[in-house]
């Protein structure tokens, strides 16, 4: 039978006994890490969420009941023990903070015992994702989770005490709301008392923090969950939390000013790390183009080279096909890869494939100079010169280019920039590189649609000399938008906003929307407006995939404490799932009938 912790009080956590003198008394209580039953002599290593300290039975030092007791421990038993501290007898342990200490101890007592766990709680499991998210209680105990969650936790302390002083106020927005079109699909939720209508959960807070600087709050936060049904990716969850800001009387520099202090102040506090300011900035169009991504990893080089001028009237079809088209010809060098044999740059090809490519040029640059080529036999001497020295090309560097349409080569060669560093090794989690993108295009068209849609979102202001530009080439406008990058991740985006009204009717004009819908779904904003509202700006940041980065691993899942799967569902509580006929009638609601037959 479990025993009770009556008459003892924990008196410090495991691994802070390190700051304890020896001979000093204490009380701990934790979770059995292991035990090790040497005869005479049992060690277990005690563990909680600040670590691990030794501990030492030996007949004698605890009557002899507890010592047998102490036998019987095994992995996850919660126990209390009373005890001195010593010095390590045995092998100090320099990995431990509390390495070269451990605890004689006098009294134990098991509070509960456990059953042989599906998996060992250690670091760096190698345990299966599905079986670890299954048992996820017990995954979370596991010390680099642990810290994960921790890391978690004093970034949303150091973000609220960091803005509370720049005069922030943090204020709550519903959950229970109307839709924002932030791309995505809402989540619904049905009502009982308005059968057929339905709550939106929110894919942000957007429309409540421009309502809120209409009211005058001047400067809000809040950390807040907000719902995205789209498909998952390693650093996207259904349900996710952002810290969301909005600010009234700003411009761009302003809301970037603030968030680089808020930054490099996060980064120092948490990690050491001195993030120099300012941060450098480069607008969406430099991205695209030297980068091929609006979220450039600025870790490395391996920049892409528009080489279009100097093969516009070259023998190779490929290049001048794209040419005519409008398209563009790029390249980057991976330097140092010239070498690469030939089964691996087939491997490459399928990858730039992989991302619409129709296929891959190459020239190989061996270590003498010679070169190989797939096109080399197209091309002139010379042209192959002069493409060789745009990009730069060195004896064992390896020059890949792409040819069609200018995005699709964009995303291409940026996709297989990022792949290269990975396999050459350049990528170093240690290494923080911010970057600021400005100046997003406004308005992106959607094949889909064939209509264009807001590239961030309705709401974001373009910017002013571009105005003209709205009605002659809307694609063309660019907004006065900007993201934070963070080495290839986007953790954070934000706009000013539009505060006239008459733009902010024409930009769901152009997205679209009639008179009529637009005043359907955002009346309430059009009319706010109406009221005397404050230019503002205002920006999000996703924490979990701020914290993923700092954590220094590479799924947003191990900065979460019970995150979703990619079909969307939780492995231990089995959610989503169904619900009884009689829920669903108070609802109003009839399952359509296939679902309803399963
Ligand atoms: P945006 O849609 O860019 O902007 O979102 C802000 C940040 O939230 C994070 N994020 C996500 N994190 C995890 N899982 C997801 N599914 C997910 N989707 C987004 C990203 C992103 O940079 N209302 C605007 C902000 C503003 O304009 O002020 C907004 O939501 O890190
Ligand atoms: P082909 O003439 O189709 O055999 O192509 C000759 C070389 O050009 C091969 O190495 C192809 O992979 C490459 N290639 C084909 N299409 C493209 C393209 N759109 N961009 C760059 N290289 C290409």
């Amino acid at each position: 039978m479990a025993e009770s912790m009556q008459g003892l009080h924990r008196t410090c956590r495991c691994a802070e006994v390190a700051a304890e003198p020896a001979g000093s008394q204490v009380t701990l209580m934790g979770w059995v890490a292991r035990a090790r039953n040497k005869g005479g002599i049992v060690f277990v290593d005690l563990r909680d969420r600040s670590g691990i300290v030794q501990l030492v039975f030996e007949d004698g030092s605890i009557d002899h009941e507890g010592f047998e007791k102490a036998g019987r421990l095994r992995s996850e038993f919660v126990i209390a023990v009373v005890g001195t501290v010593e010095k390590r007898l045995g092998a100090v342990n320099p990995g431990l903070v509390t390495g070269e200490i451990e605890i004689r101890v006098g009294q134990l007592r098991i509070l509960s015992e456990s059953q042989v766990p599906p998996f060992p709680v250690e670091e760096n499991s190698r345990t299966k994702d599905e079986i670890r998210l299954k048992y996820r209680y017990l995954d979370l105990r596991r010390p680099d989770l642990q810290r994960n969650l921790m890391m978690k936790s004093r970034v949303a302390m150091l973000t609220r005490q960091f803005f509370a002083g720049e005069g922030f106020l943090e204020i709550e927005t519903p959950m229970l709301g109307k839709s924002t079109p932030e791309g995505a699909r809402d989540y619904l939720v049905p009502s009982r008392i308005h059968p057929g209508s339905f709550y939106g959960l929110p894919q942000s807070p957007q429309l409540y923090k421009q309502l809120l600087m209409c009211s005058g709050y001047d400067r809000y936060i809040q950390i807040t969950r907000c719902f995205r049904d789209e498909d998952l990716r390693a650093d996207r969850q259904p349900e996710f939390t952002q810290i969301d800001m909005e600010l009234s009387f700003v411009d761009v520099d302003d809301v970037i000013d603030v968030n680089e202090r808020f930054l490099a102040y996060l980064f120092k506090e948490v990690l050491d790390v001195e993030v120099p300011l300012p941060i450098q900035r480069i607008t969406w169009q430099e991205a695209m183009d030297r980068f091929g991504s609006d979220k450039p990893d600025m870790r490395f080089g391996m920049e892409l080279c528009d080489v279009s001028d100097l093969v516009r009237d070259c023998g190779f079809a490929v290049f001048t096909g794209a040419l005519e088209k409008d398209g563009s010809v790029r390249g980057i060098n991976a330097q140092g890869q010239g070498g690469m044999p030939r089964k691996k740059i087939d491997k490459l090809v399928e990858f730039a494939r992989g991302y619409g490519a129709k296929g891959l040029a190459y020239i190989a640059i061996g270590a003498d100079g010679a070169r190989k080529s797939s096109f080399g036999k197209f091309m002139k001497e010379e042209e192959m010169d002069a493409l060789v020295s745009a990009l730069d090309g060195k004896p064992g560097d390896l020059l890949l280019f792409a040819a069609d349409k200018t995005k699709l080569v964009c995303d291409v060669l940026g996709a297989l920039r990022l792949e290269l560093a990975k396999q050459m090794g350049l990528l170093d989690k240690n290494e923080y590189r911010f970057v600021w993108v400005t100046e997003f295009p406004l308005l992106e068209w959607s094949e889909e649609e064939n209509r264009y849609t807001a590239m961030h979102h309705p709401f974001t202001m373009l910017m002013e000399e571009d105005l003209p530009l709205l009605d002659t080439d809307p694609g063309k406008v660019r907004a006065k938008a900007y993201d934070i990058v963070l080495n290839g991740n986007e953790i954070g985006g934000g706009s000013v906003r539009i505060h006239q009204n008459e733009i902010q009717e024409k930009m769901f004009e152009m997205l679209g929307f009639t008179k009529e819908s637009a005043y359907e779904q955002f009346g309430f904003l059009l009319d706010a407006f109406k009221y005397g509202v404050p230019p503002h700006a205002g920006l999000a940041y996703g924490l979990d995939r701020l914290v993923m980065l700092m954590a220094k691993t590479d799924s947003i899942r191990d900065v979460i404490a019970f995150p979703k799967v990619k079909d969307a569902s939780c492995l231990m509580t089995q959610s989503p799932g169904k619900v009884s006929p009689e829920q669903l009638e108070e609802l109003g609601l009839a399952l359509a009938a296939e679902n309803a037959e399963e």
